[in-house]
């Protein structure tokens, strides 16, 4: 899968995309993540990229032209499954858009800054836009590494122990259960001795019972959204 993004500060998509999972996804091959500085695209020499916005009011608006010069020369090499735009009044992230867009071979994230990109930019080309949450961050950076870590662990491959992202949470709409590892002793705090059984079957429900109890006392409205 290719993700390519456009921001005004690559600087701050460079770390949380070159550790761990998301810098193993990468050198197997199975992610390639590109990173565009929009300034490359800017209306003069000054690397200008926004303006003053039309109406009056506090705060700069990212510019048609760099964007749309930006997304049309990408767009000449790649065809974009979705061109998406990280937005606080976007649809509200979760693992199952996370696990629809898995399933893409390429996309186009827009990281806006300021007060936003010009509405025209979100009306031509704007395929998708996200949310991660109900508050509003000072740029689309970090929410865009935040959906692309979220994509790039669900490909094939990408993780050790190819099964373990089905026991997420919100897989299913279910919290994950509990988890220990040794001592099974720990002054005094003891594993539970079901997880010491060595009975799969045994520990499979009693993993479900779990996750649902789980659920059930923080997350109930889950439960209504899944066949129990
Ligand atoms: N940009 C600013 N705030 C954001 C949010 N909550 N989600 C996505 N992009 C954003």
């Amino acid at each position: 899968m290719k993700i390519d993004i456009i921001t005004v500060l690559p600087e701050l998509l460079e770390s949380p995309l070159s550790h761990s999972i998301m810098k193993r996804a990468q050198e197997k091959g199975l992610l390639q993540v590109q990173v565009h500085q929009l300034r490359k695209w800017a209306v003069n020499a000054y690397g200008q990229v926004d303006d003053y916005q039309y109406g009056g009011g506090a705060g700069m608006v990212m510019m048609c032209e760099p964007l749309a010069n930006a997304i049309e020369e990408l767009q000449a090499t790649t065809q974009y499954d979705d061109i998406i735009y990280m937005t606080p009044d976007g649809a509200t992230f979760n693992q199952q858009t996370a696990n629809r867009l898995s399933l893409q071979e390429n996309l186009l994230i827009i990281c806006g800054h300021y007060k936003g990109i010009d509405q025209r930019i979100r009306d031509h080309y704007i395929t998708r836009e996200i949310s991660i949450g109900d508050f509003v961050l000072s740029g689309g950076e970090l929410a865009a590494a935040l959906v692309v870590d979220a994509i790039g662990r669900l490909l094939p491959g990408v993780l050790n122990d190819e099964t373990s992202a089905l026991f997420d949470s919100f897989q299913d709409n279910l919290l994950a259960p509990p988890v220990y590892t040794r001592p099974a002793d720990f002054r005094g705090w003891k594993v539970p001795d079901m997880l010491l059984s060595g009975d799969p079957k045994k520990i499979d429900d009693w993993r479900h019972d779990q996750a649902l109890e789980r659920t059930r006392e923080r997350r109930p409205d889950l439960l209504k959204k899944q066949d129990l």
